[in-house]
């Protein structure tokens, strides 16, 4: 099925606590995809879309040696996805399934949908803070009814945290502040530092903070999907490893059509056993993004009904969505041509 989805690149597939013993399914890239666990607790990922008569594997029963069999008419595959047999015949019918490449780490399962020859581990970011023991985070994923991009350009323009969370991580010092921007390879990269600024609420609950403070925003786009933003706030000229450390982790992961798993890690290193200070944070994390996820389906329906006659305006602050929006394009480009994998390295 034609897909105007990047493949050469990793995806946040799933979390690590998502997958087991049971099968199951995520659509990514237009490519239904069936996740477990085999008997040695590794994970694998299988095409889900038995190469019998297309029946979803993922409906199918895994046994305790790994076998996963076809419900429909009963062929049997092993991990790596190759057909091992079926009930019916002695002699055992050609097929395999395609398997994806996948990294476990820190509790994500990362999956390369693309070509396997040019998954590369080393465009990963940085994720050790994930499972850090001076760390704590809360994570999950929410669906959203809108295409990537939407969301890749709204984590890459936060000026909108000023009009969209107004009660919560914005105010007017987001807005009035420009970015930097950089761009490395194919990797786009912003940062914003506030100073002597009122805090929002939701940093002067999260770090018992008065104002003014200084609140440091930089966030690093790894295309076609992962988005890491460090923030750092502190009470206004205290010098920077004093200040209050938070990081944001989101896998944009296409999933079928103009949908998309908006997964999300939120972490921080202070406080780390106070377990209200964790459950205030996730619940504002999700008020966040389903302020976020009513916008951008909004905006969703306003671009799958334009008939694109007319070129969008744009201001000074979109420039890192922008450069993202610009690097996704290059990266299809380049793999529709027969070219492919992203060229950045991911820093340690
Ligand atoms: S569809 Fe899977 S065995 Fe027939
Ligand atoms: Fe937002």
């Amino acid at each position: 099925m034609p897909t105007q989805h990047v493949r050469n690149g990793w995806y946040l597939g799933a979390w690590s606590d998502e997958i087991g013993r049971t099968l199951t399914q995520r659509w990514i890239t237009d490519l239904p995809v069936c996740f477990y666990r085999l008997p040695d607790g590794t994970v694998t990922a299988i095409e889900d879309r038995c190469p019998h008569r297309k029946y979803p594997l993922s409906l199918g029963h895994l046994d305790d040696e790994g076998i996963l069999q076809c419900d429909y008419h009963g062929y049997r595959f092993d991990g790596q996805g190759v057909c091992v047999g079926v009930a019916e015949q002695a002699d055992r019918p050609k097929a395999a399934l395609r398997r994806f490449p996948l990294v476990e780490r820190d509790g994500v399962i990362w999956i390369w949908p693309g070509a396997p020859e040019l998954a590369d581990e080393n465009l990963l970011p940085e994720t050790s803070w994930l499972t850090d023991p001076d760390w704590t985070h809360v994570h999950g994923v929410v669906p959203l009814k809108a295409r990537h991009l939407l969301l890749l350009e709204n984590l890459l323009d936060l000026t909108h945290e000023t009009f969209l969370h107004p009660t919560s991580i914005g105010n007017a010092a987001v807005a009035a502040t420009p970015i930097d921007v950089t761009v490395d390879g194919d990797r786009v990269g912003f940062s914003r530092r506030m100073v002597g600024i009122e805090a929002p609420p939701f940093y002067e609950k999260s770090c018992g903070l008065a104002s003014p403070v200084d609140r440091w925003q930089d966030g690093d786009f790894y295309p076609p999907g992962i988005f890491v933003l460090n923030i750092r706030v502190a009470a206004t000229g205290t010098e920077e490893p004093e200040g209050f450390h938070m990081k944001v982790l989101y896998g944009m992961t296409p999933a079928r059509g103009n949908e998309t798993h908006d997964f999300y890690a939120l972490g921080r290193d202070y406080l780390i056993h106070d377990e209200e200070l964790t459950k205030f944070q996730h619940e504002q994390q999700l008020a966040v993004m389903q302020e976020d996820v009513d916008a951008l389906e909004a905006q969703e329906v306003m671009y799958a009904t334009d008939p694109g006659g007319k070129a969008e305006s744009s201001i000074r602050s979109d420039l890192a969505a922008l450069r993202g929006r610009r690097a996704v394009a290059k990266l299809l480009a380049r793999e529709q041509q027969g070219d492919s994998a992203p060229r950045t390295r991911a820093s340690a």
